[in-house]
C-alpha cells in the first residue's frame, strides 16, 4: 500500500475521498499516530501530515519513528515524501522540482534508529543509495506526464542531494556556500531521519521536493515567509496532480 507523507503545504489531500482517520498507538510516543485513510479511484491511499494536523510541529520536533512504525503496522509497502527546500542548484529555483537520489545528514540529536534496543544485536542497514530506484522512477514518469500538461514554467530535477539541517532557522550563506561545496542540490530539514527509518523497516521511500526558495545567500531577494507561502500555493497543487496520478496505481 502507498502512503504519502505530506510536508510544509500539504497538509490535507482534498482531490482523495476520505475513509477515516486511524489513530495508530506506536510504542516510540505517549499519544496515537493520526493516519487518513483516503481512497481514490477504489485504491486506498494512506496520508500523514508531518507536521501534524495544523502545522503545529517544527522539524526537530516531528516524532519521525512514530510516524514510520504507524505506516508500517498499517501495512504501508511505499511511501512518497513531500518535503519542501532551499534551492541550491541553478536549475532548483522557487517553483521548481527535484526527486534526490542522495541524501547529506547534517541533523543531530534526532532519534535516528529503530535499532537502540540494547537486547537486540547490533544492526548496520545498507543506505549506499538512500532512496528507492524503482520508487523514484515511477515518481519521475508520474512528474513528467504532469508537466507537459502544465507547461514550461515547472522544471523536475531527476537527482540531486539533499543535505538536512536541524531548523528550525533557515542558513546563514556561509553554510549554504559549505553545502554546495559539499555537493548539495537543495536544503531541508525533514528528509532525515525519515528516509533512515523508512529502510530501517524496509520500506520503499522516495521524495518529491518543492524548491521554496533560493537558499540562503543564492537569491537577490530575502527569504520571507509569505513569498515561500506563496510558492507553496502553486507547488502543492502540482503535487497533488502528481499524486493522484501515483495513487492510480498498484504499490505491493
Ligand atoms: N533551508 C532549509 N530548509 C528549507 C528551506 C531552506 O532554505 N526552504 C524550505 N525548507
Amino acid at each position: 500500500m502507498l502512503a504519502i507523507i505530506g510536508g510544509t503545504g500539504l497538509s490535507q489531500l482534498e482531490l482523495f475521498e476520505r475513509v477515516e482517520v486511524k489513530a495508530v498507538p506506536t510504542v516510540y510516543a505517549k499519544l496515537p499516530v493520526a493516519v487518513l485513510c483516503l481512497r481514490h479511484e477504489r485504491r486506498e491511499v494512506l496520508f500523514l501530515p508531518r507536521h501534524g494536523e495544523g502545522h503545529v510541529l517544527p522539524p526537530h520536533s516531528i516524532n519521525y519513528r512514530a510516524n514510520i512504525q504507524a505506516l508500517k503496522l498499517l501495512g504501508t509497502t511505499h511511501i512518497i515524501a513531500i518535503n519542501a527546500v532551499g534551492g541550491i542548484h541553478v536549475e532548483l529555483g522557487p517553483g521548481h522540482f527535484a526527486v534526490p537520489d542522495q541524501i547529506i545528514d547534517y541533523t543531530s540529536g534526532r532519534s535516528a534508529t529503530f535499532f537502540d534496543d540494547e537486547q537486540s544485536a547490533v544492526h548496520h542497514i545498507d543506505f549506499t543509495q538512500p532512496y528507492d530506484e524503482s520508487l523514484r522512477q515511477r515518481l519521475l514518469l508520474a512528474c513528467g506526464e504532469q508537466v507537459a500538461i502544465e507547461g514550461d514554467d515547472v522544471r523536475v530535477l531527476a537527482g540531486g542531494v539533499y543535505g538536512c539541517t536541524d531548523g528550525p532557522r533557515l542558513e546563514t550563506a556561509a553554510e549554504v556556500r559549505r553545502l554546495k561545496r559539499d555537493g548539495c542540490d537543495m536544503v531541508g530539514m525533514t528528509g532525515m531521519p525519515e528516509a533512515a527509518l523508512a529502510r530501517e523497516q524496509e520500506l520503499a521511500y522516495a521524495s518529491l521536493a518543492l524548491s521554496v526558495n533560493w537558499a540562503a545567500g543564492l537569491g537577490s531577494e530575502a527569504i520571507t515567509m509569505e513569498k515561500i507561502h506563496q510558492v507553496l500555493d502553486r507547488g502543492m497543487n502540482t503535487v497533488r496532480s502528481v499524486l493522484q496520478r501515483l495513487a492510480t496505481q498498484e504499490f505491493n
